[in-house]
């Protein structure tokens, strides 16, 4: 039986909504409070027993690969300023028994490519899809959930949520039929449809489990919605040969892609924070007298 040991994280993204921001450092290490993006969907994947992190990176992204790498510079300098907490935080910031692996993706030729270029690491296995942009609090993480569903039910799952009509155009959607609580089984999947006419309003968000036969079906795809070759047309194409589920998970979801999100994300981790937190929120009532 094979578990979920793999996740992908597609990062070549440009992330316009932030610039100027963004124009010199990737979107994925914008930080909410003091921990980046990309850091809190490693550790929703670390969280479910993934060991293997291979991030689909591209130009100006080094800055994904030296975060999680060792810092002998910032170390000896802290080491020398006795600043041992601080230390051992930066030291130990994934386990010693993660490995991170980077592939670049040369072109952005969009999500279904950026997969497509995890094969050679991925193999012959189920493995999981992380979007960093959406930001999933769970109390059990959200990929763990659905790999315990993958782990029952042997095919692949995508995390799904309900969204305003109006909505169903920055989404994948799925047309589904409910099969247990939490699970519905896919018939139909289509890209960003216009509200009128979206399948349901049954949104895709930045979480999927996929069987290693996806990448047979993202190699024959043209190009979709946007001009991009769409994840959502290969696991629509998937759909033909396999059972695929869409899982309704539990948990908030940020989209830390719009500004929005982001803001609602900060404000949140903000008021929990164990250093700062009781005392933003204080400043945060004091805003509403
Ligand atoms: C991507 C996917 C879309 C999915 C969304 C979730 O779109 O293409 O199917 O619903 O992520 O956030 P993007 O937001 O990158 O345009």
């Amino acid at each position: 039986m094979k578990k979920i040991r793999k996740a992908v994280f597609p990062v070549a993204g440009m992330g316009t909504r932030f610039l100027p921001a963004t124009k010199a450092s990737p979107k994925e290490m914008l930080p909410i409070v003091d921990k980046p993006i990309i850091q809190y969907a490693v550790e929703e994947a670390i969280a479910a027993g993934i060991t293997d992190m291979v991030f689909v990176t591209g130009r100006s992204k080094r800055a994904i690969e030296d975060h999680f790498d060792k810092a002998y510079e910032l170390e000896s300098e802290l080491e020398a300023r006795g600043k041992t907490q601080m230390l051992e935080f930066v030291r130990n910031l994934i386990p010693k028994h993660i490995n991170c692996i980077y592939i670049r993706q040369a072109e952005a030729l969009g999500l279904g490519h950026a997969v497509l270029c995890a094969k050679p690491v991925i193999g012959d296995e189920p493995f999981a899809v992380l979007l960093a942009d959406d930001l999933l609090d769970g109390d059990t993480a959200v990929i763990k959930q659905m790999s315990d569903t993958y782990d029952y039910y042997r095919c692949s799952v995508l995390g799904v949520q309900d969204v305003p009509r109006e909505d169903t155009k920055s989404y994948g959607i799925v047309a589904a039929r409910r099969v247990a609580e939490r699970v519905e089984q896919v018939s139909a999947m289509v890209e960003k449809p216009k509200p009128e006419e979206a399948p349901s309003t049954l949104a895709v968000v930045g979480r999927y489990i996929l069987t290693p036969r996806i990448f047979h079906h993202l190699e024959q795809l043209r190009p979709g919605a946007g001009g991009e070759i769409q994840l959502t047309d290969g696991i629509a194409s998937l759909l033909s040969e396999e059972q695929v589920l869409a899982y309704r998970y539990e948990g908030t979801r940020y989209d830390c892609g719009s500004k929005l999100g982001y803001l609602k994300a900060m404000v949140t981790f903000g008021c929990r924070h164990p250093e700062v937190g009781d005392e933003f929120s204080a400043y945060l009532k004091s805003l509403e007298a």
